[in-house]
């Protein structure tokens, strides 16, 4: 089927979820995907975080055609060989001790509150004082389920689907003094992104995470660090909390973890396991035979090819390249992010629309995220040649831009401006 019959089926059998992007992608390489018409584009946002190996990396496709002529799925009422292996990986590169396997971001995040809820349980009925309530962020994303959209901040995420799951308080991002007086024992966990991701790449500051673990530590509640967007190497290191020193009780990962296939993980401390027993919580599909394979395929290719420093490296190179062009244009307010999780934020809405607009003219996938944000999430083999495309075609378009808005003044001059207007 060509593009517009695609459209024209979707717009009839599809619910109108998404605004696609006019572009039918049959074929990826490396940092490329490549259209119907054989036209070629360099991918700055990997799926959303996801393509952390770009596209057709010899590992992902090896395993994945391994694993499928032995086995797809078996549901967990049986082991298989892929979970402990995968599980071992994951408690060594965390820090944690125990892991969960689901299939997405959000259902790592609801079986996150769920642990919370029930280690609360198991601390109440030990004698402790400990409460139901949820302590979230503001701007924070947590996904789109109703437990995880009840600690997603968002206004526009939320209010459609109320009444959401009861008990998720929310705190001035990085305002350390709301989050001490917000805190009580009546909380059972505080839900952190080190790193937001749809909030705009804005991390938390070193000492409102300190806080949150100092609070949480003198009632047993629980840290939880959603690192789905931040986590398994975007930002150099394979959690982003690792950059701040600071040990979570909780982690939930998931976008890259297994080159493309959907698999979700939440990792806890063996102390929090304690509140989980058989059929308490599962998944038909979660942590199957070959998403494990390929987790298991991906970690590994990471690590073999010293890709956390590349990603560290290259992320250094983008960004020193992302503030000299804030330093040029005067439309850019902010650079912020670590690793290949990067951010320039713009002073309109509307301009980073056109910016996003204009990349792809340009042939380069990058998108906007909380209005003004341009996101750039590559895979982690992005190169400093493709720094500097993106880089150059940024500020072309940043200078067309510029050159726009100072026309449009002069015009606006030269009829009388605002006096008349
Ligand atoms: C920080 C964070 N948490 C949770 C989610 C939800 O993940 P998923 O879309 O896989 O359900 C996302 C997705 O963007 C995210 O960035």
């Amino acid at each position: 089927m060509k593009l517009q019959a695609i459209q024209a089926a979707e717009a009839k059998l599809l619910l109108p979820t998404y605004e696609r992007n006019p572009i039918l992608f049959v074929d990826g390489e490396g940092m490329y995907l490549i259209d119907d018409n054989g036209e070629r584009y360099l991918d700055l946002l990997s799926g959303i975080g996801v393509n952390a190996l770009g596209y057709g990396h010899p590992a992902v496709l090896e395993a994945i055609e391994r694993q499928s002529r032995k086995l797809v799925h078996i549901s967990n009422l049986y082991f298989h060989e892929g979970q402990a292996e995968l599980a071992l990986r994951l408690t060594e590169r965390t820090g944690l001790d125990r892991a969960f396997f689901c299939n997405s971001g959000t259902e790592a995040w609801e079986a996150a509150m769920k642990l919370a809820r029930a280690y609360s349980a198991l601390r109440r009925s030990e004698g402790r004082m400990l409460g139901t309530r949820f302590l979230a962020l503001e701007n924070s994303f947590h996904g789109r389920t109703m437990g995880a959209l009840s600690t997603t901040h968002k206004e526009k995420y939320r209010e459609p689907f109320a009444p959401l799951v009861p008990g998720a308080d929310f705190v001035r991002f990085n305002d350390v003094d709301h989050l001490r007086a917000s805190f009580s024992s009546e909380v059972c966990a505080i839900l952190i992104e080190p790193i937001q991701g749809e909030g705009g790449i804005r991390p938390v500051s070193q000492e409102f995470f300190a806080a949150a673990r100092e609070l949480t530590q003198s009632t047993g509640a629980l840290l939880i660090a959603d690192e789905i967007q931040s986590g398994l190497g975007r930002t150099g290191k394979w959690c982003a909390y690792q950059h701040f020193g600071i040990q979570p009780d909780v982690t939930t990962l998931a976008k890259p973890l297994a080159g493309g296939l959907p698999l979700g993980a939440m990792l806890c401390t063996a102390e929090a396991s304690r509140a989980i027993h058989p059929g308490l919580h599962g998944s038909t599909f979660g942590g199957g035979p070959l998403a494990c394979a390929v987790a298991i395929a991906v970690i590994d290719a990471i690590e073999r090819g010293g890709i956390l420093h590349h990603v560290h490296e290259t992320g250094r190179y983008f960004k020193r390249h992302l503030n000299d062009l804030a330093a040029k244009h005067e439309s850019v307010t902010e650079v912020r992010g670590m690793g290949l999780m990067l951010s320039m934020e713009l002073d309109s809405a509307e301009m980073a629309k056109r910016v996003v607009a204009k990349m792809l003219e340009r042939r380069i996938l990058i998108n906007r995220t909380s209005e003004t944000v341009l996101r750039f999430l590559p895979p982690y083999i992005m190169g400093a040649e493709h720094v500097d495309l993106a880089v150059s075609a940024l500020n072309d378009i940043l200078t067309e831009e510029g050159a726009g808005l100072h026309s449009l003044a002069a015009a606006h001059q030269n009829t009388g401006g605002s006096r008349n207007g």
